[in-house]
């Protein structure tokens, strides 16, 4: 049995809760938050787990193993290194940090310690971006040549944070997993229009050493929720849409043909169309979360490094920071290290 605490129990700590209290190998020991009547709305739920009214008395349990962090994004690297330093295995909400060098404190603190350090980069245990995946680094899918990424909707707005470091770590993360590669330059554009200096919208631009690129647009100030992604490859295209509960992905069997020829000494590019099916693969219907939830106990247990673990989080929050460097200078293009 993993013996667990949870700090924060806000809009997204109860799901991390659930999960962790439905786990036969976990035992939920404490939840924390400050706020009485979210510690309470939760508790009547799990009679037998303990409240507290501060994340520093979870620290302080010796016999807690390990700490779910589920605060505000800005409290992450606090929260996280005092975890660490207590001994405990950490998983994180994303992003993990708001700047790459609090990211590379942390990693460098769970190297020391040998305990785990986890992100909650929930898609990446998704099935659908797992099986997009599989798919667009098939040989048929031809190369994946970009991809877009929309997330909008009408709220939740953040007083304390921009659309991009709330929205945008998802999109990042799972640009990067299915690229396998990290971005040499970014450029974004966005603008605030509730509050001086929150960005309610963000448009980013992100190169890749390969010739690839992506683009990630967010929003919490738009008529209609939008979470979709786009591949464009070489021989097909594809679409995971994790709005559609029936067809979650779509595989497009269509392109461009594009052929050399050589006439008459003259040397041009034949452009064809080629149309073809569209096919929508079954997906499994596993929790996200729960996947994720069990491969934070299955490290702890077997020792092992997670697939979204720090140097994952690192990536993201290098990403964001360099894109935030380029929305305060007019969508300027700022190399990322
Ligand atoms: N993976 C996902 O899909 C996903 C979705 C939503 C939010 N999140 C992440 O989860 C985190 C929390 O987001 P949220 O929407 O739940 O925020 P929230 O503001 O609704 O909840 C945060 C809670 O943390 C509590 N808190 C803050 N500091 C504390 C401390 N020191 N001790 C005890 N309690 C403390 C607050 O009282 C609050 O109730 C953020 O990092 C966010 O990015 C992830």
């Amino acid at each position: 049995m993993t013996r667990i605490g949870v700090i924060g129990a806000g809009y997204w700590g109860p799901n991390l809760i659930r999960n962790f209290a439905e786990m036969d190998e976990v035992e939920l020991v404490a939840v924390a938050d400050r706020d009485a009547d979210r510690l309470a709305g939760v508790l009547k739920r799990y009679p037998s787990v303990r409240g507290e009214s501060d994340g520093a008395a979870i620290l302080a349990d010796d016999s807690i193993e390990a700490v779910v962090i589920v605060t505000p994004a800005e409290t992450h690297h606090a929260i996280a290194k005092r975890a660490l330093e207590a001994g405990k295995h950490v998983l994180v909400e994303k992003p993990l940090t708001m700047k790459t060098d609090e990211a590379r404190d942390l990693i460098a603190l769970a190297d020391q310690k040998k305990l785990v350090l986890m992100t909650g980069h929930t898609f990446e245990y998704n099935p659908a971006v797992r099986h997009l995946k599989k798919i667009v680094r098939s040989d048929d899918f031809g190369g994946i040549r970009y991809i877009y990424a929309t997330r909008v909707n009408l709220g939740v707005f953040r007083a304390g944070i921009n659309a991009m470091w709330n929205l945008a770590p998802h999109d990042l993360s799972i640009v990067f997993y299915l690229l396998e590669e990290e971005p040499i330059a970014v450029r974004a554009l966005g603008q605030s229009f509730l509050k001086p200096g929150i960005e309610d919208v963000v448009f980013l631009y992100l190169e890749f050493p390969s010739g690839k690129i992506a683009h990630v647009h967010v929003s919490w100030l738009d008529p209609s929720k939008v979470r979709r992604v786009t591949v464009v490859g070489g021989k097909k295209m594809a679409i995971y849409d994790d709005l559609d509960s029936e067809q979650k992905l779509k595989i497009y069997d269509r392109g461009f043909d594009s052929v050399l020829f050589e006439e008459g000494g003259i040397r041009d590019y034949q452009v064809r169309l080629r149309g073809g099916d569209i096919h929508a693969p079954k997906i499994e219907g596993t929790e996200p979360l729960r996947v994720e939830c069990a491969h934070f106990i299955e490290c702890i247990r077997d020792g092992k490094t997670p697939l979204s673990d720090g140097r994952s989080g690192l990536r993201v929050v290098a990403g964001l920071e360099a894109a935030a460097e380029s929305l305060a200078n007019g969508g300027k293009r700022v190399l990322i290290p």
